[in-house]
């Protein structure tokens, strides 16, 4: 019989990993491609604002880099200590809210690669926390963002279904949008993840809230934090040569902002 359970994938991290986990080593190759082409500075502290169970920080660490992240969700946060410390790394994630902090150390570069930022609600939290990404970062530091824009124009995507598998352990999900309320400057997705296991299946229902962004809104709000300059523009097939002019169709965007 399945189990249902309505409630947040954030607060399943193993779940969460799993699902989330496959595309690693292009984010992390591209991060460093980014460092070293755009970075004003050697780049050797990193923070992840919004670092959820850390699949990213633990990579990263394992390649060298002093990591640290913060993230709301209390499940999130000490499934990415856990690792840390498995590894014998620091344990530095934080419970934390990313559009209200300070930063505790400097860092050379910090990321968001996969739309987490959109979950703050409002232009001042977006704002806020921008200023507060940019207070850490030392000069000629970057913040790269990964977003995906409204297009204005063409289609957009608006499903994704994926499987993810670790040893007896399965996750489909089905991701899609509920509803787009651009007036409003939100988007809600539903979430269904199915996880099998060879003796059991549970479903887990989820709804998330994610701000609308059309590239015009963001330039608007970049506008807002000056600190932080368009160093280059590529999109989600992280190809470090191919840069991006952003237009009206335009949909996954990685931001490559620089401190000044
Ligand atoms: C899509 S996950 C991304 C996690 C991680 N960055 C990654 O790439 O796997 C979004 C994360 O944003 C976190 N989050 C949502 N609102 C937040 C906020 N205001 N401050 C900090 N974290 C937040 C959630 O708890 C969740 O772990």
């Amino acid at each position: 019989m399945t189990e249902v359970i309505e409630g947040s994938l954030y607060d399943f991290p193993k779940y969460y990993d799993l699902l989330f986990g496959f595309d690693w080593k292009a984010e992390c190759d591209f991060l460093e491609e980014c460092f070293a082409a755009y970075a004003k500075c050697s780049v050797k502290k990193l923070f992840e604002p919004a670092c959820g169970t850390g699949r990213l920080l633990i990579k990263l660490a394992q390649r060298g880099y002093d990591v640290a992240g913060n993230d709301l969700n209390p499940h999130a946060v000490e499934y990415c200590n856990k690792r840390l410390k498995r590894f014998g790394y620091p344990e530095a994630a934080v419970v934390e809210d990313m559009s209200d902090f300070t930063p505790r150390k400097k860092f050379h570069a910090a990321f968001n690669m996969i739309n987490s930022f959109r979950h703050l609600e409002t232009e001042k939290s977006a704002t806020q926390h921008f200023q507060c990404t940019a207070d850490g970062l030392t000069k000629g530091g970057l913040y790269i963002l990964g977003v995906h824009l409204i297009p204005t124009d063409g289609p957009r995507m608006e499903t994704e279904s994926w499987v993810a598998r670790r040893g007896n352990l399965q996750v489909n999900s089905r991701m899609w949008c509920k509803e787009l309320d651009l007036k409003g400057r939100n988007e809600k997705l539903g979430m269904h993840l199915d996880i099998y296991t060879p003796t059991s299946h549970k479903q887990i229902q989820d709804e998330m809230n994610y701000r609308t962004y059309t590239h015009q809104q963001m330039r608007t709000l970049l506008k807002r934090v000056p600190e932080l300059e368009v160093a280059a523009i590529h999109d989600f097939s992280y190809e470090i040569e191919t840069q991006i002019e952003i237009d009206e169709t335009s949909e996954d965007i990685v931001y490559v902002l620089r401190k000044r």
